[in-house]
This record gives structure tokens, sequence and C-alpha cells, in this order.
């Protein structure tokens, strides 16, 4: 039984309730949880509430010491952590050590943040003056994060919240519960003191509603599905709130590109984490020129993924995270079959003990086509074919979501064209529509968010609030604007 940490200690929900994580490679159980409810999530926000003023008073850079023990302990789970995630959400091994690196990678740089957090000084307009800006902290934070990248994303966000002097109360996805008890028992062993981080298991209702509504917490910072991001907005009240919403992504491969880079790119784009990625390229733009090839291409490549439980040696592929995710994609191949566009791989549940889709591509697709627009989450890629530069730019943009993007060309002109055009937030020039890196902004426009960036410095951004300084020296009256020269 893996209990609620709030205050500093493990504790029973008042719920009395339990529910079970699983493996999706083998639907074996994991282990059993605390079915959190409002009132455990107000006592984690009580805890962080009490916690976070010596908290925020503790200098930074000593801050900064616990986020280097975190990352240190990190490295050194590394192994035990990365295969905690193949088992929990199915990724395969490699990449879920990956996951556990991008923490150590945000930790390590959240953490170098205790010995900068700037500020800037400007000249005042008036004499004897001086104007600065300096970061305070927002208070207590509710950290609400998904499955897909069950150590990273939290890592992204807790960091970052924590070198700015937040306390946190963190409801992690019930479906993986159990990486979420892992890493707060490495902030635990860190040294991070009572009450700074609480974790509270649970449903979205009532756990997430009462972090979200809760007239105590200063800000929120959630990556999960659209309706639910939508859902915070309207319930939030005036808070800071960061959204990251998902994508739609595009890969443009032009008539110059280099196609055998580009199917490397678009295979670890579309199939990497079965789909499951925000970032993950679900549609691919194609000039017309080069379309077929590019097409026998994909296909001799997607004939050789290999997919299977994420734990075994030589997998390309693992499952998806659950029986939904599975139905899911089950209900887009019908959709896309309706629309008109053409299975050209896969397409269906693979029949074996756990989770588990073929890697599929439809061709033949049209923008407006649904399986176009909306996200699957899965490895559902679609091939759309276009005649020029303008109609790819138009059709990468044609979708609600703006996170990532990438275009295969050899063309500098195209290149920098498509940095300036493309409606995302990230945009990859050679390379597929994944692999952010923890120092540089991460985050959407459109349907995607709301405008912030995760990570690098906008992480900073996200969870700080800036305090402007005016520091008049000059011992009398001085009006700004009106006594200023
Ligand atoms: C996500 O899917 O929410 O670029 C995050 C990437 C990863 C992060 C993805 N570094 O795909």
């Amino acid at each position: 039984m893996h209990n609620l940490y709030i205050g500093g200690r493990w504790v029973h929900s008042s719920s009395g309730e339990t529910f079970e994580s699983f493996n999706p490679a083998t639907k074996k159980p994991i282990g059993a949880f605390q079915q959190g409810n409002a009132a455990d999530a107000r006592h984690g926000i009580d805890a962080a509430e009490d916690a976070q003023k010596k908290w925020a008073d503790t200098p930074a850079p000593s801050r900064a010491k616990i986020l280097f023990n975190i990352r240190d302990l990190l490295i050194k789970d590394k192994e035990r952590l990365g295969r905690l995630v193949t088992t929990e959400m199915g990724k395969i091994l490699k990449e879920g050590l990956g996951d556990v690196q991008e923490a150590v990678d945000i930790f390590e740089y959240m953490a170098g943040e205790g010995r900068r957090l700037f500020g800037h000084t400007v000249p005042s307009e008036l004499p004897d003056k001086f104007a600065m800006t300096t970061r305070l902290p927002i208070g207590v934070v509710s950290v609400i994060t998904p499955w897909n990248f069950p150590i990273a994303v939290p890592a992204w966000k807790t960091a970052a919240a924590l070198i700015c002097g937040n306390s946190i109360v963190w409801k992690p996805s019930s479906d993986t519960p159990m990486c979420a008890v892992e890493l707060v028992k490495i902030f635990e062993k860190a040294g991070m003191p009572k009450g700074v981080v609480n974790l509270v298991t649970g449903p979205g209702s009532p756990v997430g509603e009462e972090l979200v509504t809760s007239k105590k917490v200063g800000g929120i910072s959630f990556t999960g599905h659209r309706d639910t991001g939508e859902d915070i907005l309207r319930k939030a009240g005036i808070k800071r709130v960061g959204l990251e919403l998902g994508g739609k992504n595009g890969i443009i491969v032009m008539d110059d590109a280099d196609l055998n880079l580009a199917v490397d790119g678009i295979i670890w784009g579309a199939y990497g984490t079965s789909g499951q990625r925000c970032t993950a390229a679900s549609r691919v733009i194609a000039h017309e020129k080069i379309a077929g090839k590019l097409e026998k291409l994909l296909l001799a490549k997607i004939g050789k993924i290999k997919v299977g439980d994420g734990l075994r040696k030589g997998m390309d592929m693992g499952p998806l995270v659950n029986e939904g995710a599975v139905k899911k994609c089950e209900k887009y191949i019908e959709i896309g079959k309706n629309e008109g566009a053409k299975l050209a791989y896969g397409g269906k549940r693979l029949k074996n003990n756990g989770h588990f889709f073929s890697p599929t591509l439809f061709t033949k697709v049209a923008p407006d086509m649904r399986i176009a627009r909306e996200e699957i989450f899965g490895p559902v890629l679609s091939l759309i074919t276009v005649k020029n530069m303008d109609d790819a730019i138009d059709a990468i943009n044609s979708v609600d979501y703006g996170l990532s993007s990438s275009i295969y060309t050899k063309d500098m002109k195209k290149a920098f064209r498509a940095v300036r055009e493309i409606e995302a937030g990230l945009t990859y020039v050679n390379s597929s529509t994944t692999g952010s890196e923890a120092h540089l902004p991460f985050g959407g426009v459109k349907g995607t968010g709301n405008g912030v960036r995760e990570a690098g410095i906008t992480g900073i951004d996200e969870f700080s609030s800036v305090k402007t300084v005016y520091f008049d020296y000059s011992g009398r009256l001085q009006r700004a604007q009106i006594d200023a020269d």
C-alpha cells in the first residue's frame, strides 16, 4: 500500500478507498494507492501553506543544494526508475531511462538557477533613484501531471517551482502513481523540508478540483487533455495558470529533403512512446514529387518495428497506457476509413496480454479529415500530399493545436520560412518533432496552451512573480513623468 505524502508524513486518505496501478504490457497490478479526496487535497494545501514562508526565506542557493541532491539521487537511481517508468506506463526501457535523464537535466538546470534567479536593473528617469526587479514566489502551487512522462514532466514543474520558493501540492495521473511516490521519496531523501512538497493521489474530481479552486493556491501548472485544461481555466478564478494541452504535430517533407533522414525522424516522432507524446508526429505533409517514394520507405521501416514489452531487449515500441487508449485508436481507425483515407499499415490491436496496438499509417489523408486534426495519442500517422511550400504551410497550420513541428529540406530559405510561418511553439529543422531539451522553453500556441512556457529560463517565469522595486534615496518627493527632465 502506498500512501499520500502530506506535511512530511506518509498518510492514509480519509476516503478509506484505494486504487491500483497496472503494467500495460502485462495488465498485472503494480501496487495499491490511496484514493485521495477533497479533504486530503485541503490537508495537502494547508501543509504547503504552513511550509511555504520558511522555504521562501531559505536563500535560493541553499534551496538549490536540495535540488542538486535530487539530481544526484536521480542519477544513482536512474536504472531502477527507468525500469519503473517502463513498467508503469509502457514506453521502452531506453525511453524510460530518457524520461529519468530529462528529470536529471532539469534539476541540474534549476539548481543552477539558485545562484541566478535574475531580475534586471535599469536606470530611473529621476536622479538618486534606483530601479530594479526581483523575483518572489507565487506561494502554494498545484502541480497536475500526466502519465506519458511520469518523471520528466513532474520534474520540469517541481524543480522550477521549488527553486523559486514555492511549496507544492502534486496530483499525478492515476495511471502512474508509483512513479510519483518514488519521485517524492527521492525529494524526501534529498532533504526537502516537511510540507514543501505534498503528494495527493486520486481522481481529477475531487482532488484536482480542490487543487484548482482553492483560494489558498496561487498557481496551477497542468499538462494533459485539452478538455481538462479548459475546465481548469474556467474554474481557477484569478490564479496563475500554466497549461500544456497536447498537439497534432506535423512534419513537412519537401522535395529536396534527405528522405532517409526524414524517414528516421518520422518513425521516431510517430511511433516512439507509441505515439503517446504531446510532441508526437501524427501528420506527415509531403511534397507530391517525393510522396510516393517516402511512403514506400516509410512502409519498409514500419514493417520492421518490433512491438512488445518495453523491458524486453530489442523492442522498438511498447504498449499503450491502458484499454481506453487502445479503444480510442480503434475508434479513429474507423473514423479514418469512413472519411476515405487509405489504411496502408496496421490499424489493429495486437492479440497478446497487454494493451498493444500496431504502428499505423493512413495515406491519402486530407488536412480537414478528423484523423488529421484531432489528437489520437497513439501510433497513428497520417500522410498528406501537397503541391508546394504554400500548401504545406497551410496544411500544417490547419489544426487547432500548435505545439511542435518540423521541416525536412536542404533549402535554407524554406527552412527559415517554416520557422517564421508555422504556428507552433517548437519548430525543428531536419529533425523530428520530439526531443526538447531541459534548458530551452517548451510550450505551444493556439489550442495547445495559454502562452506559458515550461523548462529553461521561462520555467522560472512560470513559477515566480516579478516585483518591481523603486528605491528613492534623494530625500525629497520626486514625481515620475512630472519632475523628470
Ligand atoms: C510531453 O509529451 O508532454 O520533446 C513532453 C519531447 C520530450 C517532452 C515531451 N522531451 O518529446
